[in-house]
């Protein structure tokens, strides 16, 4: 049967629960859409956290695919987790690790155990001169010596010839940081220098690729430029230069669940305040370049519960059809007593002529059936 994708809407605001095509409830929170041309074949792809067993045991990363944004297949845990080191003598590990050695393996686990890591925000880049697929991180939780889940605060990188996994983990790595022991690094301190918590990914057009993540205990942005097998900062982080190989932005801003797009030239970042899994008002932000400087333009829900972004946080900016304007805000209705069933919440994001956005509060939406489009350019 050919599916009438007038028919279809996204649930928006209102809450409902989102299940792939078997009517298993999709597990793909802080996760990311983008569309892959694979085999000669493109679809939509949702990488997003494993959140079945809610905070832990942590559920590695889980992908779907997509022909049209509403129906999603489940591709399966593409990184998966470990309950202990014996696992590295499966075939699914020996493949992936076979070759490291047991310093190796041991560093592998801390950010895989399922009993203690945390991992979270994952997003993907293909790179098109490697042929390879990249996963960014971001790589917490606890490891000997300290139980703090949110101590840790690196990146995490892995990699695949496929979308689909299987993903081999190279490492978790802090990444730049302001050169100044003198300087406020909040609760991070200097010697937590180059943390990262939330994070996120921008492919920009001339195919460069950035990181964006909250550092400094949260409290500024840095946008770092990687190199061009994606898989490493541009410049290695003693030697980068601020303002040139990154730059700190929203300094003691406080902002985190980035999400940058581009729309019309110019460069657009939502994202939320620091409330752990409580929604707050989002912000977003428009610049020249994907590393700013970025002007301010303040929270861009304008309807009642615009205070907590309709009970939402960011994660995504999906680019569906940029030509006629039509993007869309991915956020988590997280459920922090019952993780595993956090929601998703999808809305159009509404371009004025002088470049603005806005969020409306929208149930049971899709782009053919806009109660009040006169808002929207294409
Ligand atoms: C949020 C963050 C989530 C998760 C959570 C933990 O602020 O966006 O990704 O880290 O805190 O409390």
């Amino acid at each position: 049967m050919k599916i009438n994708l007038k028919d279809e809407t996204f649930h928006g605001t209102a809450d409902a629960p989102w299940y792939d095509t078997q009517g298993k409830p999709i597990q793909a929170h802080g996760g990311q859409v983008q569309r892959f041309t694979v085999d000669g074949r493109e679809k939509w792809y949702w990488i997003g956290e494993d959140k079945t067993y809610g905070y832990r045991p942590c559920g590695g990363i889980h992908m779907y695919s997509s022909d049209d944004l509403f129906h999603w297949k489940d591709e399966g845990i593409i990184l998966r987790t470990m309950q202990s080191t014996d696992e590295f003598e499966d075939a699914y590990f020996q493949t992936l690790y076979g070759t490291c050695s047991s310093e190796e393996k041991e560093k592998i686990f801390v950010d895989l155990d399922q009993n203690n890591c945390v991992i979270e925000r994952p997003k993907m880049l293909y790179n098109e001169k490697t042929g390879k697929y990249v996963i960014w991180f971001h790589a917490d939780g606890r490891f000997p010596g300290c139980r703090g889940d949110y101590d840790k605060a690196k990146a995490g990188v892995a990699v695949c010839d496929s979308p689909t996994g299987a993903f081999r983990l190279l490492g978790t790595y802090k990444l730049n940081y302001h050169d100044d022991p003198n300087g406020d690094y909040g609760f991070d301190g200097w010697e937590n220098r180059g943390s990262v918590r939330d994070m996120n990914l921008f492919l920009d057009t001339d195919q460069t690729a950035y990181i964006i993540y909250s550092s400094e205990g949260n409290r500024t942005t840095f946008i770092s430029r990687l190199d061009d097998t994606y898989t490493a900062l541009a410049v290695p982080k003693e030697k980068a230069e601020e303002g040139v190989d990154f730059t700190r932005n929203f300094i003691g801003g406080f902002r985190e669940a980035h999400a940058m797009f581009l729309y019309r030239n110019k460069y657009y970042m939502i994202n939320s305040g620091c409330t752990a899994w409580s929604p707050n008002p989002a912000g977003y932000a428009v610049a020249d370049h994907p590393m700013g400087p970025w002007k301010d333009l303040g929270n861009p829900c304008v309807d009642e519960g615009k205070e907590t972004t309709y009970d939402s946080q960011s994660t995504c900016v999906i680019p569906v059809d940029a030509g006629r304007g039509r993007y869309i805000y991915m956020g988590d209705r997280w459920r922090e007593d019952d993780l595993g069933n956090s929601g998703y919440i999808w809305l159009p994001i509404l371009f004025s002529p002088d470049g603005t956005i806005m969020l409306k509060k929208r149930e049971n939406w899709n782009f053919t059936r806009f109660p009040d489009n006169a808002t929207i350019i294409g």
